[in-house]
C-alpha cells in the first residue's frame, strides 16, 4: 500500500455531468463519465485522505472507502459541497451544467403543440463559490475542457474562480468518456505538461501533488 500521506486530511471532490429537468422525460446535460473524478477520488483515499465525492448522474461503482453523495442538479451538487465542508482540499471535476430550465413543465411536454421556449438561467458556479467561500478549503483544484489554446483559456479559468490549481484537459482528441487522458497542471508558476497516460495514473499524480502541497 502507498504510504499513509494524506492521513487525517479532508478532500471533497466533484464528478460527472449534472442534469437540468426540462419535464418528467427530459434534461440538459453536458458530455462527462465521471471517470476522471472517480479516479482521483479513489487515488486520494489510498493515500489515506477522507474523501468525499459528490456525483452527479453516472455508471460507475462507488471506490471503496469513498463516502459518496448523489445529486442530479447544479443546485444540488453546489448544496452537497457545502455540506461537506470544512475540507483540506477539494477538486472540482464535475461537468457542470452551465444553465437550468427557467421553469421546470411538471407534465411531458407534447410534440403537437408547437416548439417548446425554454428560457434558461445560470447554475451557480460551485468552484468559484468554493474559491471565495468563508471557509475555503487550502487548496482549491478546477477542471478546464478545452479543445484549443487549452493552456491559455485554463490560465483566465484560474485567475477568474479564484482556483490555486486548474487541471486543463485537452478533449480535441478521443477523451471523452475514454480510459486516458492528456493534460496540463496550469498554477501560479505555470503550465507542466503532463504525458498523456491512463486516468488512474493521472488521478496518482495529481493526489500525490495534492499531498505535497497541503
Ligand atoms: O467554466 P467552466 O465550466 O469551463 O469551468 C470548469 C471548472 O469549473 C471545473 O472545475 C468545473 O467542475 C467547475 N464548475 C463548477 N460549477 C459550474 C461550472 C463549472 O464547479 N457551474
Amino acid at each position: 500500500p502507498a504510504p499513509q500521506r494524506l492521513a487525517g486530511r479532508h478532500v471533497v471532490v466533484t464528478a460527472g455531468p449534472t442534469h437540468e429537468p426540462i419535464d418528467p422525460v427530459r434534461y440538459i446535460a453536458n458530455r462527462s463519465s465521471g471517470k476522471q473524478g472517480f479516479a482521483i477520488a479513489q487515488a486520494l483515499t489510498d493515500l489515506g485522505a477522507r474523501v468525499t465525492l459528490v456525483a452527479g448522474p453516472v455508471a460507475l461503482a462507488t471506490p471503496r472507502g469513498v463516502t459518496r453523495v448523489d445529486v442530479e442538479t447544479a443546485r444540488q451538487m453546489a448544496d452537497a459541497v457545502d455540506a461537506a465542508l470544512p475540507a483540506d482540499a477539494a477538486v472540482m471535476v464535475a461537468a457542470v451544467a452551465d444553465w437550468r430550465v427557467a421553469q421546470v413543465a411538471d407534465q411531458k411536454l407534447k410534440k403537437g403543440a408547437g416548439q417548446p421556449e425554454l428560457e434558461l438561467v445560470a447554475n451557480p458556479d460551485i468552484l468559484a463559490s468554493l474559491a471565495a467561500h468563508t471557509h475555503r478549503p487550502k487548496l482549491v483544484v478546477g477542471f478546464a475542457a478545452e479543445t484549443e489554446r487549452v493552456v491559455e483559456h485554463a490560465t483566465a479559468k484560474r485567475a477568474a474562480k479564484q482556483a490555486d490549481w486548474i487541471v486543463a484537459n485537452d478533449v480535441s482528441g478521443d477523451v471523452m468518456g475514454g480510459d486516458a487522458n492528456a493534460v496540463q497542471l496550469v498554477t501560479a508558476d505555470g503550465a507542466e505538461r503532463w504525458e498523456h497516460a491512463p486516468k488512474a495514473v493521472i488521478a496518482r499524480r495529481l493526489a500525490e501533488r495534492i499531498a505535497d502541497a497541503l
